[in-house]
């Protein structure tokens, strides 16, 4: 008998919108076909009025496992996910320790194995002595490999430009890199010391890490990307001015790529007034015109993918002044909800989310059958249905292990009804499935 069967959905996928009906048999999508009629599955639902969309594939979100359990894990955050739409993450290496040996790896995928409600991989790290372990790494076994060219939060930072040349030449696989560049952080934050000493004011956070300090860092990395050839990806674009760092056009087709990160598509300097160092985060969300050029980027296919970069502090650590506020928000549970208001907005097609949370994330690391809605690959998806009334986030419980979300003033216009992973219910009627159990993503290269 089959797992799962869906009705009436109306599926998005590859550009194209039509009404069908998706049969989940092993894990697998079977069959998508106008009418599926004279089969037997232990569940069915029926979709009508609902989007069937492949599930998104975030691919940078920092679960804290291990390490910093008071922060979240791979249990509680995968949870959060997959209420989110999202059935297969990466998970970023400055856990601690910092994915930096084999070991590390191998002990984060079987944490996950055990836990994860979605699928799951690692990217590696970079440190200024472990080049020959990433030289050597085995591309199938890590979703990327990720620099920090700016300090961040744990300490991760690698600014030695021999290190740097020997990491763009020698990286056996996609370089995701965080650019900032820190030397002129560290002289505006001095600055903003002396006139304000321990307080310094939240608003001053995109002054302290500004456009300069991004673009100097990501113009480095894209040029030495260039120069040795690498199979770059610059993450979480925050300003207008890198933009012309990159090419539009397809996934497929380039050699250099770029993320954009749902708080800084959905937030501008002007939130932390309000918010403070709730959406205090590395690189700074910038001003309002930064956050349109970033829309619009994503509508040119200058930037590919949406990642959340879901980074997760307890509420007592952000309430600390500037110096000792660590930087990063808890996002996953609304991810899908949160990029879908770009489709109200009228700054993306449902296609075109689709495309970057979901197709070009799986073309850009070679995941194997997944993101895409095609019979035989592995059945990720959600339901989601448009809301004729927006929904207040506030009016749902918090399942990141935090407990807090900067999104709790907002409203969003699509709701997650079901998400499943590897065909396996996940998230249902306002529900996590805590049977579900998440699988590694394989890798094509
Ligand atoms: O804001 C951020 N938080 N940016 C990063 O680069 C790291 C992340 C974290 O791990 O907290």
């Amino acid at each position: 008998m089959a797992e799962l069967l869906v009705r009436n959905a109306r599926l998005v996928n590859e550009g194209r919108e039509f009404d069908a009906d998706l049969l989940v048999r092993n894990g697998r999508i079977d069959k998508i076909a106008g009418s599926i009629e004279g089969v037997r599955a232990r569940l069915e639902i029926d979709a009508a009025g609902q989007w069937l969309l492949p599930g998104m594939i975030d691919d940078q979100v920092h679960f804290r496992d291990p390490g910093a359990p008071h922060k979240g894990s791979l249990a509680s955050e995968s949870r959060a996910a997959v209420a989110g739409g999202i059935t297969s993450f990466m998970d970023m290496p400055n856990t601690d320790p910092a994915t930096l040996t084999l070991e590390a790896l191998a002990d984060k995928k079987r944490r996950a194995a055990a836990v994860s409600r979605a699928n799951y991989s690692f990217h590696f790290g970079v440190s200024n002595d472990n080049l020959e372990t990433v030289a050597a790494l085995d591309p199938t076994q890590v979703a990327g490999v990720k620099v920090f060219m700016g300090a961040s939060t744990g300490n991760m930072l690698v600014d030695d430009p021999k290190v740097l040349e020997r990491l763009f030449i020698a990286c056996p696989t996609l370089l995701l890199a965080h650019c900032e560049h820190t030397p002129s952080i560290l002289t505006n934050e001095a600055r903003w010391r002396d006139r304000h000493g321990d307080f310094i004011p939240a608003t001053a956070h995109p002054r302290i890490r500004d456009a300069e300090a991004c673009y100097r860092s990501s113009s480095l990395a894209v040029d030495m990307a260039r120069r040795f050839g690498t199979r770059l990806h610059v993450l979480h674009l925050t300003t207008a001015r890198e933009l012309a760092l990159f090419a539009p056009g397809p996934v497929a087709d380039k050699r250099i790529t770029a993320e954009a990160c749902l708080h800084h598509l959905l937030f501008d300097d002007s939130d932390y007034v309000r918010l403070g160092h709730l959406i205090k985060c590395n690189p700074a969300i910038k001003s309002r015109s930064d956050r349109d050029a970033l829309r619009q980027a994503l509508a040119d296919d200058l930037i590919d993918v949406i990642g959340t970069d879901h980074a997760p502090h307890t509420l007592e650590e952000k309430r600390r002044v500037y110096a000792r506020a660590p930087s990063g928000l808890p996002l996953v549970q609304h991810a899908l909800p949160a990029a879908l208001e770009l489709v109200s907005e009228g700054v993306l097609s449902l296609a075109q989310v689709v495309r970057k949370t979901s197709h070009a994330v799986a073309e850009l690391f070679a995941i194997r059958e997944r993101g895409f809605l095609r019979e035989g690959y592995w059945a990720d998806f959600v339901l989601v249905e448009r809301l004729l009334q927006p929904r207040p986030v506030a009016s749902e419980p918090v399942l990141a292990h935090c407990g807090w979300t900067p999104l709790q003033h907002r409203s969003f216009h699509h709701a997650v009804r079901t998400t499943v992973v590897s065909g396996q219910l996940a998230w249902h009627q306002g529900q996590v499935q805590d049977r579900c159990q998440g699988l590694p993503l394989l890798f094509d290269r």
